[in-house]
């Protein structure tokens, strides 16, 4: 997709489409009623009398994305107008706005409009955030993930181009512009690679695809199989990956720019399990099909990567990708199995189907090894995780409040939806064992919470941050900004933590 700027009053525009914001700047004194006060985000008059009878009709509310399309509208040269709800003026941000450039994409590319124009509303957002934002809005928003559809030449319309209409320093505009981009193309990148069925998203292809991105930004990345992953005595990597006839892969990204501190170096790890039947612990045929995103975590973490390489901010992170199957098989682990992680704690797999935090656990083990001093992962851990939070917010597990605050504070940047949950010692009691240091599944009660106090004890003393993605990696409906299928949520959230760290 094309990108521009323009300065160019909005009514002199000449574009298929302009797409304006609709506020309701509404404020209820109490006892009243709250009528809406609509207001169209716009400076210029025409473009505010375009709108004026779809709104005095009462057909145009204002609410939240919704959007309704004007024809030839009177005094614009733009053939036609996009009124989009945007909701009450006084809680309007970036996060909003971010969303209402993802509508405004996916309500026009379904009806032939190839390129369109987008006014940046006039309320309170700076204008390099609000350029941003709608970048971001906007490529997210042309993600199609029928990938396999034999009619999908004809029938996948994109937008090909979006013009920004916006006041400003255009050097700092132009800036944004391009930053807003490279995090929205890496989040499609990982959504790319989350997308993909597992017989076309094996760990070796996911090595091969990490390789090619690598190579395109200009990172080191290596890739290893099974024997190193012994040789580094990660019983528990290899106790998941033992069971499947397809190899598994250990793949480590580097970023080492010059000027970089040597007292931080950032701690990636991705759970990467291509495809989760559960192994023994076999799941329910209903739903299982969905396992195909349990690497969504390890997308995130290379997308992540793609985005810091081209953004270069001054701080040392190494992402370190554990990709493995987790299948049953003669080979495969059993119920009851002592595996020896590769920090030398025993493990007793009470349920084979708690493979990602054995992989985490050596994952996480590696990354202190290669030296890390901070570290966060990312992964699709539990079901436990829905139940708490739903399919709204990811979770959030931080090991000290410092890195939860500087990771909340990114979050907030980002505009992605994520909540905090306990780490208390109590909660340690679930995972004891009775012939080893500590078991993999916690039980029923508190399972997201279990899960992340089983990673803990591999983070070790080193500041860690655990997100939870289970519930928020896979939109279970098309949303008026977000297709069904991968979201790639905690990309943005993760670029803008790397970044707090280099400036
Ligand atoms: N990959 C699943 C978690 C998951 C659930 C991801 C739903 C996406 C959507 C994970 O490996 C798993 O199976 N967790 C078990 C843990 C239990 C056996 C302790 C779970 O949550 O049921
Ligand atoms: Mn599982
Ligand atoms: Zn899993």
């Amino acid at each position: 997709m094309n990108t521009n700027l323009t300065s160019s009053v909005p009514s002199q525009l000449e574009t298929d489409c302009l797409a304006v914001v609709v506020l309701d700047r509404s404020e209820k004194a109490r006892g009243e009623k709250d009528l809406p006060v609509l207001t169209v985000e716009s400076s210029d008059k025409a473009v505010r009398e375009a709108a004026n009878e779809a709104i005095a009709s009462g057909e145009v509310t204002g609410k939240p994305f919704e959007t309704t399309l004007l024809h030839r509208p009177a005094g614009l040269k733009a053939k036609r107008l996009l009124l989009v709800g945007g909701g009450k003026a006084k809680t309007f941000s970036a996060a909003e706005l971010r969303r209402l450039a993802g509508t405004a994409v996916r309500a026009l590319k379904g009806k032939s409009i190839r390129s369109f124009a987008f006014a940046l509303p006039e309320a309170g957002i700076a204008a390099p955030d609000g350029v941003c934002a709608i970048v971001e809005g906007a490529f997210v928003g042309n993600f199609d993930p029928g990938y396999y559809k034999s009619d999908r030449a004809e029938k996948n319309q994109k937008i090909d181009g979006v013009t920004i209409l916006v006041q400003g320093d255009p050097k700092d505009l132009e800036t944004a512009l391009q930053a807003g981009r490279v995090v929205a193309e890496s989040q499609n990148f990982a959504r790319d690679l989350i997308n993909e069925p597992s017989n076309r998203m094996t760990p070796t292809v996911m090595a091969e695809r990490a390789k090619k991105m690598a190579a395109e930004v200009g990172l080191s990345c290596e890739s290893y199989g099974a024997d190193k992953i012994k040789e580094l005595k990660m019983g528990a990597f290899w106790g998941v990956a033992q069971g499947s006839d397809e190899p598994p892969a250990l793949i480590v990204l580097r970023y080492d720019p010059p000027g970089a501190s040597d007292k931080v170096h950032l701690g990636l790890v991705g759970k990467g399990v291509t495809f989760d039947t559960g192994g023994i612990s076999i799941k329910p045929a209903d739903g299982m099909e969905k396992m195909k995103y349990d690497m969504a975590g390890a997308a995130t973490m290379i997308g992540v990567m793609r985005a810091v390489a081209l953004l270069k901010p001054k701080v040392k992170v190494t992402a370190i990708i554990c990709a493995t199957e987790n299948m049953p098989s003669g080979k495969a682990q059993k119920p009851g199995d002592v595996q020896i992680a590769m920090s030398g704690k025993s493990i007793e797999i009470i349920n084979t189907d708690a493979e990602g935090r054995l992989i985490l656990a050596d994952g996480l083990c590696y990354a202190r090894q290669l030296g890390c001093t901070h570290l966060v992962d990312a992964a699709t851990l539990t079901g436990a995780v829905v139940v708490a939070l739903g399919y709204v917010n990811a979770g959030i597990f931080a090991s000290t409040d410092e890195m939860y605050n500087r990771f909340a504070n990114a979050n907030q940047l980002a505009g992605e939806k994520m909540w905090r949950l306990p780490l208390d010692d109590e909660y340690k009691e679930s995972i004891k064992s009775n012939i080893a240091d500590i078991v993999n599944s916690g039980g029923r009660w508190g399972g997201a919470i279990s899960a992340a106090m089983f990673l803990k004890e591999f983070a070790e003393d080193t500041p860690w941050v655990h997100l939870d993605i289970a519930g928020t990696a896979w939109m279970e409906e098309n949303k008026p900004w977000i297709a069904k299928g991968p979201s790639g949520i905690a990309l943005r959230s993760l670029v803008e933590f790397v970044k707090g760290w280099g400036a």
